[in-house]
């Protein structure tokens, strides 16, 4: 039976763990042809290998291995039907205590690469007259955490860029969404609760904020982008879909 996503070709941008791996693996699954740009070579390489994907090494805040990523899947696959901007990192601070770099490495990172990654993919989509590209957002593209600075404004600013996108080319057939995913069980998560002096305490009171009981697994997202890169979303464009149990439909916390 062919798939959902069946010989699309998909180029995912940190894809070596978490939710890219997910994405990955869940696009592979539904027939797609995929893609690992990952700056992580071992990681990189190893869900590659696993899955049947073509790795390219790529840290997607470089230009120049932005264009050999794109080169290298348009030489393996002849084009690249989906985007997947999903590498992203959390760059928390309070304002005032932060360097100025750290304001550039976040916005490079979580915003910026996002634009550069498209306008390297965008020119094939328009010839074809067909692509989807899908920008791993965050809810923190619509609230604020307090110390959290500046990653909502990066991923505010992806928000915008989805939509600001996705009206720039749906006349070519070329549709642009965003997931923004909540709390999401990942290496980062399991990180952030090894910091507290009781890790599990900690991992008890973030499934407890969630009116599920529980937060989110990096499967739940894939199944999202699985959608919204397939030909079941076509009306579906400039539009971000959250995926946090409902959390930020609640009054309180
Ligand atoms: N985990 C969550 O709870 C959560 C929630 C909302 C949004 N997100 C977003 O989802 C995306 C993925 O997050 P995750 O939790 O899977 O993170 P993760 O840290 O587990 O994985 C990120 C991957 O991106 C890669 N990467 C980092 N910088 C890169 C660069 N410059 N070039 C290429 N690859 C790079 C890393 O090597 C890693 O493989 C991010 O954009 C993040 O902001 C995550």
């Amino acid at each position: 039976m062919a798939g959902r996503l069946q010989d699309k070709v998909a180029l995912i941008t940190g894809a070596g763990q978490g939710i890219g791996e997910a994405i990955a693996r869940a696009f592979v699954a539904e027939g797609a042809r995929v893609v690992v740009a990952e700056r992580n070579a071992e990681t990189g390489q190893r869900i590659a290998n696993e899955i049947g994907a073509l790795f390219v090494g790529c840290d997607v805040t470089v230009q120049a291995d932005i264009e050999a990523a794109v080169t290298a899947a348009d030489q393996r696959f002849g084009r690249i039907d989906v985007l997947v901007n999903n590498a992203g990192a959390n760059v928390f601070h309070r304002p005032l205590e932060m360097p100025r770099s750290e304001w550039a490495r976040c916005m490079a990172l979580d915003l910026e690469a996002a634009w550069a990654m498209s306008e390297a993919v965008l020119p094939g989509m328009r010839k074809r007259g067909a692509g989807s590209i899908i920008n791993i957002a965050s809810t923190h593209g619509f609230k604020i955490i307090p110390h959290t600075f500046p990653y909502p404004v990066a991923k505010h600013g992806l928000i915008g860029l989805t939509r600001s996108l996705g009206i720039e080319f749906a006349a070519e057939g070329i549709r642009v969404n965003a997931i923004a995913p909540g709390y999401i069980e990942t290496e980062i998560a399991r990180a952030y609760w090894a910091g507290f002096p009781d890790p599990e305490a900690e991992r008890k009171r973030a499934m407890a904020i969630h009116p599920p009981g529980r937060i989110g697994r990096p499967e739940e997202v894939a199944m999202t982008a699985v959608f919204l890169a397939s030909d079941e979303a076509p009306f579906i464009n400039a539009e971000t879909i959250v995926i946090d149990g409902g959390r930020s439909a609640l009054y309180h916390d």
